[in-house]
């Protein structure tokens, strides 16, 4: 199957790179310590789509997600909605800086690929 590498280095802490993945949008955002602080500190137990962050992530500052809305598919905007991660305009879903559903008709987290670090050479691997 292909694969996509994508330079760490090349995407700066606090911001977002979308990259084609299989014909899909893969999200991969660096996020600061504040975000993965933030993320942490919601109770996950209590969410329409029950997951911590850190079932999610692989390297807290690495957040690595399909970028398809759970809803109908459409494709999320970044930095956007109440709670500080992704929203969808087509009706409305707001997703946080885990990409957890939390407002909206949404039924799911945004979904998190197969994926690994290449160390060695910097490199995120989808
Ligand atoms: Fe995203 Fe409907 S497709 S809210």
């Amino acid at each position: 199957l292909a694969k996509v590498e994508v330079e760490l280095a090349s995407i700066p802490e606090g911001k977002n790179s979308i990259i084609k993945w299989r014909g899909k949008p893969v999200f991969v955002r660096h996020r600061t310590q504040d975000e993965v602080s933030e993320a942490r500190s919601e109770d996950w137990k209590t969410m329409r789509d029950p997951e911590s962050d850190e079932s999610r992530v692989k390297k807290p500052e690495w957040l690595v997600m399909v970028g398809i809305c759970t809803h109908l598919g459409c494709v999320p905007i970044g930095e956007a909605g109440d709670f500080g991660g992704w929203f969808c305009p087509c009706h409305g879903s707001h997703y946080d800086i885990s990409g957890r559903i939390r407002k909206g008709p949404a039924p799911l987290n945004l979904e998190i690929p197969a994926y690994e670090f290449n160390e060695a050479e910097g490199k995120l691997v989808i």
